[in-house]
């Protein structure tokens, strides 16, 4: 018993000292948690700077972009072919991707050895060579008369500007074949393969093995954006938002970027932590000076640090008596599988023996045990090498999510990780201490970077076929100059068409006399109540203008027209204005003052004078009963009798656009335009009492109320609509009413994108083909959420979010997709709304005989004011189209009501003469 004791207190001491002893010797290769935290910042710098423009050229870590924008949605399918070259084995494989709509792949590979003098010969023989073996491959497998895409796995570093393509900007590992570096590995291969007449194979993708490996995992996995290899070379990749990425046009979604981590240091930004043993082992490689990171990490390498290592030690006479071998002192001697061997938990002392004695050394107990630990310690410096700059990966990704705890897995592959024993568990270990803020899984590629491969390769050429499906529709919305020229022409005729007495009824543009035949003068003054119908808002103004100062102070109070009174009964509807009204007069303290009011309605009304007008027909979103055809202003007179409370003096009837002119013409007098893109789509000017034959008189002006919305009821403009507008259209109140309105107004952008939107999504083209609840609901996408969408300055995920927020579970693409959406159809509007514009300033200029129009537009509207590319694409159009008008824009910051106001007083003031007279 004692003994048992006694000989395991010698072993523990034994084995204590040469730990200690090895620790001493090796103290350098031990690294402390600050000093990894340390590595870590600087492999985080290292990224920054080769995402960097400026300083790429000069970085050590290169940063590659790949140009694989997506991991695999299972959707993936067919039948690819793939190589696999630069890792420790070289492979020719088969792959088929998903069967019977199934998440399956089938493989089938077969391994080609690589000699050293193909490796390291001529570079054209090289690829040959590889050539020559899928040639070989094809043939055994009977594939020879088949087309099929091959993914080129390329364990290199290679500069690519498409997936198709790679420079190579250095062998590193095993290969350094002449004349390669420099040129395009997918042409050289091409060019190759040439040699074969009866093989028909296209490269559609060139994929680096860390891009494969995150691939494969991302398959199974699809929080999967990162993947390592620690294997005969070490690298990763990972997915970088594209706004960070400078190298690659473009902001939006996330490209996965080839870091080549192994090249970290190259530049001397790790000379402190490289010991006498790394920068031997460097001076005896076949790239001295380059991938020294990868030098103190990767398989290829760790075999013989730790040879260098023992052979110190035995120089030093710490181990095995002071005796060399002469297997010692060789380089490559020691191999990564014998530092595994060696480690392994139980058999590790035995198989150290075995070793060393097949070194033809004679090793002590306590040999065994120091070499033991030496392997220990260069395996775990490696293990937390990796750990660090993955660490630095992790917390990127992170700060990109900004996000407070980050879910995600790391695929990893390669011999390294995968035999030894204790690699893994110490990897994650460390990762783990190294970024607590993170929940990573490990998932260790089974089936090696070519399922991956085939899986890029799939994917681009599903994103191919779907990017080819969603232009076709994208370009429905696309007007050619040629077509925006001609919505001119035809809105120039509905214009002059409508002026005309014996069309006038019949016109689709219904060209409305205002009775509004002049600008503010400045001479207006008075307390004015007005009424804001129709737009956004309802709304109950109290202006007081003062004369001569041209100032207004305005006192106004939104109130809410719930549904079921903008579609129930007219007598509702005015009882509901009424109630407001009060509630206003109340709430100023004004009841008992029979004020004159000014009553802003924006909806079509043939007006026979200023305060009377009939409602031709509802549009936008309202319906009340028994209107149409009635006198809005006698309507709203009989609720107030009806209420028999107060009295009000209605004094005009005034369109929303009709307001806008005036509030702008008070600080404008060249304002003789007024312009609407809101919920609906409107114009009014001054036209020449000449040209307006409905009204008699033929001097001066009046205000013409277009009702462009109209414009196309006709038939007119069949040719430049979608089949969504078809669909937005029916869908409507107001079904084939209001078409040009439907294309161009905040009410129905909205829906022309959630038709496109369900369509894409039935072609299988968004939102994984499913068509959610929320999807199939009318109105979800209002205005502000549009403008919100297309904002420049918005991430991607804020997009995303914005879509989650409305119930659309979309991806990254998908909100691409959406934005690209939105884009199209504001665009299309727009410019449909300049072209309109471009045809009333146009008309004005010739029917004045002038050579340039100098003219002011008042222009009001929540998709004017809110979104980010209507009105400058609105500008640009008018621009164009009339290039000899010189048009402003004023945007009318006070709304209608000021400029209804307005307008009352000045039917006031002409009533009162009237009396007087
Ligand atoms: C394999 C991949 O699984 O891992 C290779 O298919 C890759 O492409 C390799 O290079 C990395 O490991 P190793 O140890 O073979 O270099
Ligand atoms: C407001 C006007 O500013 O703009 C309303 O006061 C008008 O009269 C409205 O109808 C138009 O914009 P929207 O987007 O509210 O319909
Ligand atoms: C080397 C190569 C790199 C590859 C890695 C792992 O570092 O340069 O492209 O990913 O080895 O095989
Ligand atoms: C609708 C109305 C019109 C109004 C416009 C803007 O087109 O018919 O009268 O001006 O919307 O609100």
């Amino acid at each position: 018993m004692f003994a048992v004791h006694l000989m395991a207190f010698y072993f523990s001491k034994l084995k204590e000292d040469q730990i200690k002893k090895v620790d001493r010797f090796l103290y350098h290769m031990r690294l402390s948690d600050d000093t990894l935290l340390d590595i870590m910042r600087r492999f985080q710098a290292e990224m920054e700077k080769g995402l960097a423009k400026d300083m790429n050229p000069t970085a050590a870590v290169k940063m590659l972009p790949t140009f694989v924008r997506a991991i695999p949605d299972g959707s993936e399918k067919g039948e690819f072919l793939s190589l696999d070259l630069g890792g420790s084995k070289f492979r020719v494989l088969k792959v088929q991707v998903a069967e019977e709509g199934k998440r399956h792949v089938q493989m089938e590979s077969q391994f080609y050895p690589t000699p050293s003098e193909v490796i390291r010969g001529n570079g054209t023989e090289l690829f040959e060579y590889v050539a020559d073996c899928l040639a070989d491959f094809m043939k055994t497998k009977g594939l020879k008369h088949k087309k099929l895409p091959l993914g080129l796995t390329f364990s290199f570093p290679c500069r690519q500007t498409k997936l198709e393509e790679g420079v190579l900007i250095s062998w590193t590992k095993k290969f350094k074949a002449r004349g390669v570096q420099d040129t395009d590995v997918v042409s050289r291969l091409t060019k190759a393969m040439r040699r074969h007449k009866d093989m028909d194979v296209d490269i559609l993708a060139l994929v680096n093995d860390t891009v494969g490996t995150m691939m494969t995992c991302a398959y199974d996995d699809p929080h999967c954006e990162v993947g390592v290899i620690i294997g005969t070379g070490t690298n990763a990749c990972y997915m970088e938002d594209m706004s960070n990425i400078d190298l690659v046009e473009g902001d939006e979604g996330r490209m996965c970027i080839n870091t080549e981590w192994g090249a970290f240091g190259d530049d001397g930004a790790l000379e402190d932590i490289r010991t006498e043993f790394d920068r031997e082992l460097d001076l005896g490689s076949l790239n001295p000076g380059k991938q020294l990171f990868e030098k103190m990490i990767s398989g290829l390498y760790l075999g013989e640090l730790v040879r260098l290592v023992l052979l110190k030690m035995a120089k030093a006479g710490l181990l095995f008596g002071g005796e060399k071998s002469s297997a010692l002192h060789t380089k490559g001697k020691i191999e990564t599988r014998h530092v595994a061997a060696m480690e392994k938990y139980k058999e590790g002392l035995a198989n150290a023996r075995e070793i060393l004695v097949d070194l033809g050394l004679e090793p002590s107990e306590a040999d065994c045990i120091a070499v033991q630990h030496v392997c220990t310690i260069v395996s775990f410096r490696s293990a937390n090498l990796c750990a660090a700059a993955l660490a630095a990966i992790l917390t990127r990704l992170q700060e990109n999510k900004k996000v407070e705890r980050l879910r995600t897995t790391v695929g990893v592959d390669g011999t390294l990780y995968k035999i030894h024993p204790q690699y893994p568990k110490r990897l994650h270990k460390v990762v783990r201490k190294l970024v607590p803020s993170c929940d990573v899984r490990f998932l260790l590629s089974e089936s090696g970077s070519t399922k991956g491969a085939a899986m890029v390769t799939a994917v681009a050429s599903r994103v191919q076929a779907q990017r080819k499906q969603i232009d076709e529709v994208l370009a429905l919305f696309r007007l050619t100059q040629e077509q925006l020229v001609d919505v001119q022409a035809k809105m120039r005729a509905e214009l002059e068409y409508g002026l005309k007495k014996k069309n006038h009824t019949l016109a689709t543009v219904r060209m409305l006399p205002t009775y509004v035949c002049g600008l503010p003068d400045g001479t207006e003054k008075g307390k004015f109540l007005a009424l804001d119908l129709g737009g956004t808002n309802f709304r109950v103004l109290l202006v007081k203008i003062r004369s001569g100062r041209r100032s207004v102070r305005m006192y106004n109070k939104i109130f809410a027209i719930p549904l079921g009174i903008m579609q129930g009964t007219g007598e509702e509807l005015f009882d509901h204005i009424v109630q407001c009204i009060a509630d206003f007069l109340d709430y100023m303290g004004l009841k008992g003052a029979p004020l004159p009011l000014g009553f802003t309605f924006s909806f079509p009304c043939r007006q026979m004078s200023i305060d009377k007008g009939a409602l031709i027909g509802w549009t936008k979103g309202f319906k009340a009963t028994d209107c149409e055809g009635e006198d809005v202003v006698d309507m709203l007179r009989e609720a107030i009798k009806r209420r028999n409370e107060f009295d009000l003096d209605i004094v005009a009837l005034v369109n929303d656009t009709v307001g806008t002119m005036m509030t702008c013409g008070y600080e404008d007098p060249n304002c003789e335009i007024g312009l609407i893109a809101g919920t609906g789509s409107n114009l009014c000017y001054m036209e020449d009492m000449r040209n307006i034959e409905m009204v008699e008189g033929d001097d001066g002006k009046m205000c013409i109320n277009t009702e462009w919305g109209g414009f196309g009821d006709n038939g007119c403009i069949e040719d430049i609509r979608t089949r969504y507008d078809t669909e937005v259209d029916e869908g409507s109140l107001n079904p084939g009413k209001q078409r040009y309105e439907k294309m161009t107004s905040g009410m129905y952008l909205g829906e022309i994108v959630r038709q496109i939107l369900i369509d894409l999504t039935k072609q299988g083209l968004l939102f994984r083909g499913q068509i959610s609840e929320r999807l199939r609901t009318r109105g979800i996408f209002e205005t502000k959420f549009l403008s919100q969408i297309e904002s420049d300055r918005l991430a991607l995920l804020q997009v995303r979010r914005i879509l989650q927020e409305l119930g659309l579970d979309s991806t990254c693409e998908d909100s691409i997709v959406v934005k690209e959406v939105c884009g199209a159809v504001s665009r299309r509007a727009a410019q449909l709304c300049g072209a309109g514009l471009a045809a009333v300033v146009e008309k004005r200029r010739e029917d004045q005989g002038l050579e340039h129009l100098k003219i002011t537009v008042g222009v009001d509207g929540t998709l004017y004011k809110l979104h980010p590319h209507f009105s400058r694409i609105l500008q640009e159009t008018v621009k164009e189209l009339a290039p000899q008008c010189d048009v402003t824009f004023m945007l009318s910051e006070d709304g209608s009501g000021k400029g209804a106001a307005l307008i009352t007083a000045v039917a006031k003031r002409i009533q009162q003469a009237r009396k007087e007279n």
